[in-house]
């Protein structure tokens, strides 16, 4: 029977991707996949033809007997039919590489996964050993994609050359930022790639086990990851002897309870060894001392997912990409008020405003694009005129941005600044550890100036008030929790002043 390719991603599924595969199953071999990232076009199908694949979406069950009957199984004519899918132009302007596989294997096949190119930077690594590993993973320019950027190979030669008996290598997949979904996607749609990066590290820095902490709004992704690291230890994968190489690698994934400070690196590894997560004062760095007091990798998924490419590449053709400081590819996440949203890798330096106009096609509203938070929710605003900012770490730091784990959230001319800014105060409130005062009460009188504010009381005193409490906040607080906030509220005071000199009504507060 003909192959008919359909995402189990929690996207798809969502949008009734089951059901579309089942009432495929009967016509077809139904294989179930990841997702590409074309979120508008979910459930995206893709059927298997002598030229290749051809792809149809969105599709609900209710189109399947159209479809079929149109000639679904040999890539016929139909409105739902999108051509090759590599040719959809949201995926022929990327540079597909941490997310090469994603959407097309199947993810628990080990076998599909070594037929697109999975394990050749395993069997590479294996042959460079440890120093010349971590020497082309620093020569490659790979920076953390979890938010802070720091250079990934520095972080490694850091553990490996600290003295300990036992490493940990340890994954962080909280992805507590707004509009983020990368991790997840990766590891629902392509689960080997992260395991074979943490074997790569693993064997780099000496780490005989390492850990996954995943949030726990990932159900998909914790049940098909706990899946992959079954069938990566049948396959020899992991376990004493990883891919024959004489060394041991072992994973064991962890399910957070839902804080967002628990993304913090050292939260996190409280909260792994069973405390509360509560930031941990720096130093020792985790390098030095993390996990149970070892010295500790701990990368974002992102990046770990990152470094098989790099080896299998090796290090020039990964350095070759980017912009400046910033090498290589970034997943970036366009989310929010957008028509295209979705997955979008692309070589750092596109612009902010290509990323929003022409690549994510503007609001899904209709409405003009009045805001953009990039990098979560410590992230800055940034209004149109400060659109030709290229993504770049150092580009976004510049203009007092961050472009964190990659998430693009869009807002249209409806939105409230000032309301924004309110909310920024009360998310550090609700997620703060409480481990620092300028962040446990900061943030809670932040909100409360914030509120005066918008009901018009005192409105100059309080402004001054707010720019104060926002330079103690970013200078006094322990971690970048309560140490960025004043980002968003600032740069919602700096760019959309207006929006803080209208009284309205807080009722719906
Ligand atoms: C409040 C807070 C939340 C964070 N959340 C995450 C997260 O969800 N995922 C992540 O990878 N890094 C997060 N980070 C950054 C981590 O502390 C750390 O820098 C990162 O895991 C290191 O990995 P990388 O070098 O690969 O980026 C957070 C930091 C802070 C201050
Ligand atoms: S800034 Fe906030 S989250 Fe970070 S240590 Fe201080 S209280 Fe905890």
């Amino acid at each position: 029977m003909t192959r008919v390719f359909v995402p189990c991603d929690a996207a798809a599924l969502a949008l009734g991707a089951d059901a579309v595969a089942a009432a495929l199953a009967p016509h077809a071999t139904v294989i179930r996949t990841g997702s590409r990232g074309l979120f508008w076009l979910e459930p995206m199908i893709e059927v298997e033809t002598p030229s290749g694949r051809i792809a149809y979406g969105p599709v609900t069950a209710a189109d399947v007997p159209c479809l079929l009957a149109a000639g679904l199984l040999d890539g016929g004519a139909h409105k739902l039919r999108l051509g090759r899918p590599e040719e959809i132009p949201f995926l022929a302007r990327q540079t597909r590489l941490t997310f090469a596989r994603c959407g097309i294997v199947e993810p628990l096949s080990i076998a599909d996964y070594e037929a697109h190119g999975g394990l050749a930077g395993l069997r590479r690594a294996i042959a460079l050993g440890p120093a010349a590993t971590i020497e082309t993973v620093l020569a490659s320019g790979l920076r953390g994609r979890g938010g802070a950027g720091f250079p990934t190979g520095i972080k490694w030669k850091t553990t490996a050359d600290a003295p300990g008996a036992r490493k940990y290598i340890v994954c962080n997949a909280d992805e507590g930022d707004s509009g983020t979904f990368a991790d997840r996607m990766l590891m629902e749609g392509d689960p080997f790639c992260l395991i074979e990066g943490m074997a790569i590290a693993g064997l780099a820095v000496g780490a005989a086990k390492g850990y996954v902490y995943t949030r726990s709004e990932y159900p998909h992704a914790i049940a098909t990851f706990d899946a992959a690291l079954a069938e990566a230890r049948k396959a020899g994968l992991l376990g004493p002897d990883v891919l024959g190489s004489g060394q041991a690698f072992d994973i064991e994934q962890r399910v957070g309870a839902g804080a967002y400070v628990c993304g913090e690196e050292t939260a996190l590894l409280e909260s792994l060894e069973g405390r509360r997560g509560q930031v941990r004062a720096k130093p020792p760095l985790p390098a030095h001392q993390g996990l149970f007091g070892c010295p500790t990798v701990i990368n974002n998924a992102i990046t770990l997912a990152t470094v098989p490419v790099v080896l299998a590449d090796g290090a020039e053709a990964y350095q070759a990409i980017g912009l400046g400081r910033s090498r290589g590819t970034m997943p970036i996440q366009l989310a929010g008020n957008i028509r295209f949203g979705g997955l979008f890798e692309a070589g750092f330096g596109v612009t902010l405003g290509e990323l929003v106009h022409e690549i994510g096609g503007g609001t899904l509203s209709g409405r003009p694009v009045r805001a953009v938070q990039v990098g979560g929710p410590l992230g800055a605003y940034f209004p149109a005129p400060l659109f030709d900012t290229p993504f770049d770490y150092e580009a976004f730091a510049a203009k007092d941005g961050l472009i964190g784990h990659g998430g693009v959230v869009v807002f249209d001319d409806t939105v409230d600044m000032a309301r924004q800014a309110r909310f920024a105060m009360e998310f550090c409130a609700a997620e703060s550890c409480g481990k620092c005062t300028p962040c446990r009460i900061g943030s809670v009188r932040g909100r409360e100036t914030v509120e005066k504010i918008i009901a018009g009381v005192q409105v100059d005193a309080n402004l001054e008030l707010l720019r104060d409490l926002c330079h103690t906040m970013k200078f006094g607080s322990l971690c970048a929790l309560g140490g960025f906030i004043p980002y968003p509220v600032m740069s919602a005071l700096e760019h959309f002043p207006e929006d803080f000199r209208r009284p309205r009504a807080m009722a719906a507060e």
